[in-house]
């Protein structure tokens, strides 16, 4: 939520901010703006809209500067609009900040601030913190760092924040707390971004900030200090990541590059770790702790979207292949209901990029109180990363268009194998079956391709059923949470309603609304429930919805009773999801595209949600 970018050295700052904010822009792009320093003077733009906006409204205006702070936003304190938009100015107009987060007892400090005089032109909890920040450096006469120190200690929320000042000429400092910040290290320069993405083209050397640490950025020189001003040993990464995976390569969008990257991204999922010819799964970060798994009396699967339905295909992988119980959490919910965990209780965090605010913020709590933490996460370093106890990341590559598409698959890919490993070693299930499905399992990233390779028919359901104004999207067992993720695909990208059910459970309710303008959408491979979908489609049919159905190829009976169908190749009913699902993601894409809306950006939807 929010993406932020700073630099400063020996280029022009504009050019670097701004080519920064477009690739963060899947953070939020309901306003931008950028701050710039040039011999003591500040210069402030901000725009409503996207980053291509702002862009347009300072054609012909003076940028020159080599140091400057930007900012995308999503917008959670004040509307989207350009007073809201960052980077804020304080009274004085001495300083200005960025700040993706929120500051949950602003309302508290600005009622402070408003009694000592200070005015705000915003409705930004950001624009209260700069004050605060402004005030103490007045009363206490001191810098400004020590000012945000003394500042920091009185916030309560989630802050990733950049400062400037008109008095500090090539000086960009920077705070943390649970919201992501990357330092990128160049000859003399630096690059401050919310992920790495905005960095790589210039160095891939970088340090990730950690929580409660302060960055004082200057072109020569980087400090990392803790909030009791004692200096931190910055900790060098080297980034394992190209410039050409964060760009569209010849694809419209983000999103059907991913799509179409998936037979390679799954295939570097299982790359070194599922080693079919031996019938052995590497993976270090459960056999390092495989004691913990077998001996585990629940495991309970965190996380919030897209990354939640993987977590309940995950359920019905785990309890089957290892016979452990399982539970599937929303990571909001998690947290603050007061989960009872046992010792020995595994959690397990599923997000694609490390960051999202509930699911860290959950997963604290449960380390605070002893459960044993392992992330299954796409951004190497990020926060999630971090704080688990150990973890296998998907090797999916950036994920950036909004709506996840690779990441899910790649989750897939991590947690089959993960049942497997621990089933077997278990002994919950038998060496037949274990072999057989790693061989499937190996098998997929070729079968994704056969169904990448036309994708026209797909286009064309799209155009033809575009103009619906609701879908329901059925399912059973394995193929029940790819419904789900099916009708969520749908409503981010093409903004129609959409449902996903249980097939059997629709006859409590969603039946109610079948009519002969309602696409059902049934996820209806050949599996252990294959007859009782069968009957499924029969009771839409009865009513006279519109059957589209995702069938595996060869299947005569499901297309005979379907108005439209997508073939997937065959697969085990365990390994089948990472199969159906791809034509749902297709069918939500060129809807999108059909209804001409802006696919990689969907409205009012950020990538990665850094608030709680
Ligand atoms: C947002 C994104 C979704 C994603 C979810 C969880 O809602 O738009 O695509 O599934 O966050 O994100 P995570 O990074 O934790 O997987």
């Amino acid at each position: 939520m929010c993406g932020i970018v700073g630099y400063t050295g020996h280029r022009e700052a504009y050019p670097v901010i701004i080519k920064g904010l477009k690739r963060l822009e899947y953070r939020g792009y309901d306003s931008s703006g950028v701050a710039l320093l040039n011999n003591g003077q500040l210069k402030v733009f901000r725009k409503k809209g996207k980053v291509a906006e702002l862009e347009e409204s300072v054609i012909g205006k003076d940028l020159q500067s080599h140091i400057g702070i930007g900012h995308t936003r999503w917008a959670t304190h004040g509307e989207p609009s350009d007073r809201n938009a960052h980077p804020h100015q304080s009274q004085s107009g001495e300083l200005a900040m960025i700040h993706n987060g929120i500051i949950e007892n602003y309302t508290q400090i600005k009622q402070e601030l408003l009694s000592k005089g200070y005015h705000f032109k915003s409705d930004t909890d950001t624009e209260v913190l700069l004050n605060f920040i402004e005030d103490i450096k007045k009363n206490n006469d001191c810098g400004l760092e020590e000012a945000l120190r003394i500042a920091l200690k009185r916030v309560v929320g989630a802050y990733c924040i950049l400062l400037i000042s008109n008095d500090d000429p090539d000086t960009i400092i920077a705070a943390r707390k649970g919201s992501p910040l990357v330092i990128g290290i160049g000859k003399g320069e630096h690059f401050l971004a919310s992920d790495a993405s905005p960095i790589i083209e210039y160095t891939k050397e970088v340090v990730y900030v950690n929580d409660y640490e302060i960055a004082i950025v200057r072109p020569d020189e980087l400090i990392l200090k803790n909030l009791g001003n004692e200096k931190q040993t910055p900790f060098i990464t080297k980034l394992d990541m190209e410039l050409a995976a964060i760009e569209k390569g010849g694809y419209d969008h983000f999103m059907l590059k991913e799509i179409h990257e998936q037979p390679e991204a799954i295939f570097d999922c299982l790359r070194g770790r599922l080693l079919t010819q031996t019938g052995q799964i590497k993976m270090a970060g459960i056999e390092n702790n495989l004691d913990a798994f077998i001996n585990a009396p629940r495991i309970i699967i965190v996380a919030c979207g897209t990354s939640w339905h993987a977590g309940l295909i995950a359920e019905y992988l785990i309890e089957e292949l290892c016979r452990i119980p399982v539970e599937v959490e929303y990571a909001s919910e998690f947290r603050y209901r007061n989960p009872v965990i046992h010792k020995g209780d595994v959690i397990i965090a599923i997000s694609q990029s490390g960051e999202t605010a509930d699911t860290l913020v959950a997963l604290e709590s449960a380390k605070e109180k002893g459960a044993f933490i392992f992330g299954v996460v796409n951004a190497v370093g990020s926060s999630i990363a971090r704080l688990s106890h150990a973890g296998a990341y998907t090797h999916s590559g950036p994920e950036i268009g909004v709506a996840s598409t690779k990441a899910f698959t790649g989750q897939l890919a991590v947690l089959t194998m993960m049942a497997l490993k621990i089933g077997y070693a278990k002994g919950a299930i038998k060496q037949p079956r274990y072999l057989q499905l790693m061989q499937d399992l190996e098998a997929v990233p070729e079968k994704v391709r056969e169904i990448l390779q036309d994708t026209s028919h797909i286009q064309r359901m799209a155009a033809k059923y575009k103009d619906a104004t609701d879908f329901l999207f059925l399912g059973r067992g394995y193929n029940f949470p790819v419904a789900l993720e099916g009708a969520l695909k749908l409503k981010e990208i093409s903004y129609i309603h959409a449902e996903g059910y249980p097939a059997a459970e629709m006859k409590h309710g969603p039946i109610a609304l079948v009519d002969e303008k309602l696409p059902v959408v049934f996820v209806a491979t050949k599996d252990s429930y294959y007859q009782k979908i069968v009957s499924n489609v029969q009771e839409i049919r009865a009513r006279k919805g519109k059957v589209i159905a995702v069938a595996t190829a060869g299947d005569m009976v499901i297309p005979g009773m379907s108005d439209d169908v997508m073939f997937v190749p065959d697969a085990d009913e365990a390994i089948a999801p990472m199969l159906s699902v791809i034509p749902l993601q297709l069918l939500s894409y060129y809807t999108g595209l059909a209804k001409g809306l802006d696919v990689d950006k969907p409205r009012n939807l950020a990538k990665s949600v850094t608030v709680e």
